[in-house]
């Protein structure tokens, strides 16, 4: 094999990038970008392979449903394909104001704003919130975006232990200066699938002047009599609550938004430098978005078939004698410890045609390394026996 040191092009820092990643692999943590040549669905082309796909946050779904399709042509052959500027500038199409109202009806706040991605929506309402003078308790297991607006704030974080609610009601106890706090957690958790202990942090929040910010990324769709996701799950109101939302899990597309009262959502566009310095959505995604919300409004028949198959699944997992939360989202760990060895696991499963990732550090704890099955209202019960059956190959034997 080539060195590094015989290309032309080496450059002084080539070393320490060629160690970081030989350290990786020793520890069974570099990844790789896998091409994929077919539409998003449970079923894919990877490499040239066929799997069968138990690792999306399609979870309904609606990325490839012809309405969504349909939603996004229509509104690139109107509109074209970019939005030329910042929404502060020239990039605010009507289509936001519509998707914005939309948003704001489905998770029965005031108003909402659209920011270009999840991500992007933490970073933006997180960081302008808070300043160095305020406190933020986060969750252990908070998603990487949280954690990464967290150290934006510039403000004193406190993380808890995982749904820890006697943990928060003490630290906010303890406050010496009654600055501004906000309690932020996931509505469900990405890579464990368990719930928020909302209704208590709710009350907590409540009592201490908190304020309360749920990402609902992998809520927003699934849960609740509605779909509203977590705190629809749990009948509570969101008066007070932060809520952020993602159209790219469920909602089978992209962006992110932030509902709420229309004095934050008024802030927001003025402080949120992820929306403000970022150039506005397409308009084919900001129709496709819409469409999203409508199809879930409309059509209960994914989400019921989804709890459907998610039961499914825990029954037979329960069978093999593995460890299965009870837990009403589509997410299932499946814990191994060790990467190395989750890592093989996953592509021993992918030698039988299914595709199930590792999930390793640091997106999960150190010794903490998973299999992350997720599923979609698209899989039949069939492609869940096949699932099952190669887990039970594997977990039977200890193969
Ligand atoms: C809990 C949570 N929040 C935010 C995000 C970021 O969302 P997006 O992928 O839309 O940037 C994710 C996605 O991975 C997530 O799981």
């Amino acid at each position: 094999m080539k060195s590094v040191h015989d290309s032309p092009l080496h450059h002084p820092w080539d070393d320490f990038i060629v160690s970081s990643l030989h350290d990786l692999e020793a520890k069974g943590l570099r990844r790789r970008l896998k091409s994929v040549t077919t539409p998003v669905s449970t079923r894919c082309l990877i490499e040239g392979r066929e799997l069968l796909l138990f690792c999306t946050n399609d979870y309904l779904g609606l990325a490839n449903h012809p309405r969504m399709k349909r939603a996004a042509a229509e509104a690139a052959q109107k509109w074209g394909t970019g939005s030329g500027a910042s929404r502060l500038i020239s990039g605010n199409i009507s289509l936001y104001v519509a998707l914005e109202k939309e948003c704001a009806s489905f998770k029965e706040t005031e108003s909402a704003v659209v920011f270009s991605s999840g991500y992007a929506t933490n970073m933006g309402v997180i960081s302008s919130l808070l300043g160095a003078d305020g406190l933020i308790l986060s969750d252990r297991l908070n998603h990487a975006s949280i954690v990464d607006a967290c150290r934006l704030s510039k403000a004193r974080v406190v993380v808890y232990p995982h749904g820890d609610v006697a943990a928060v009601e003490a630290t906010l106890r303890s406050r010496d200066n009654k600055g501004k706090a906000l309690v932020v957690t996931d509505g469900v958790f990405s890579m464990d699938g368990d719930l928020a202990p909302l209704p208590d942090l709710v009350k907590v929040c409540a009592e201490a002047d908190a304020l309360l910010l749920v990402d609902d990324a992998h809520g927003t769709g699934v849960l609740g009599p509605k779909g509203g996701g977590s705190l629809d799950h749990f009948g509570l109101r969101p008066k007070g609550i932060i809520q952020v939302g993602t159209f790219s899990k469920a909602l089978g597309s992209l962006g992110g938004f932030v509902a709420a009262t229309s004095l934050i959502t008024e802030y927001l566009v003025n402080r949120a430098r992820s929306l403000i310095y970022s150039t506005a959505l397409p308009p084919a995604i900001l129709a496709a978005n819409r469409e999203a919300l409508c199809i879930v409004r409309e059509d209960t028949s994914l989400r019921f078939r989804l709890r459907r198959l998610t039961h499914y699944l825990k029954k037979q997992m329960a069978s093999l004698g593995l460890a299965i939360p009870d837990q009403p989202t589509p997410i299932f760990p499946v814990i191994i410890g060790n990467a190395q060895e989750t890592v093989r696991i996953s592509n021993s499963l992918i030698e039988k045609g299914i595709f199930v990732p590792p999930i390793r550090p640091p997106t999960v704890p150190e010794g903490q390394s998973r299999l992350r099955i997720s599923l979609s209202a698209l899989h039949q019960e069939q492609d869940i026996d096949r699932l099952v059956q190669a887990l039970g190959d594997h977990f039977r034997r200890g193969a």
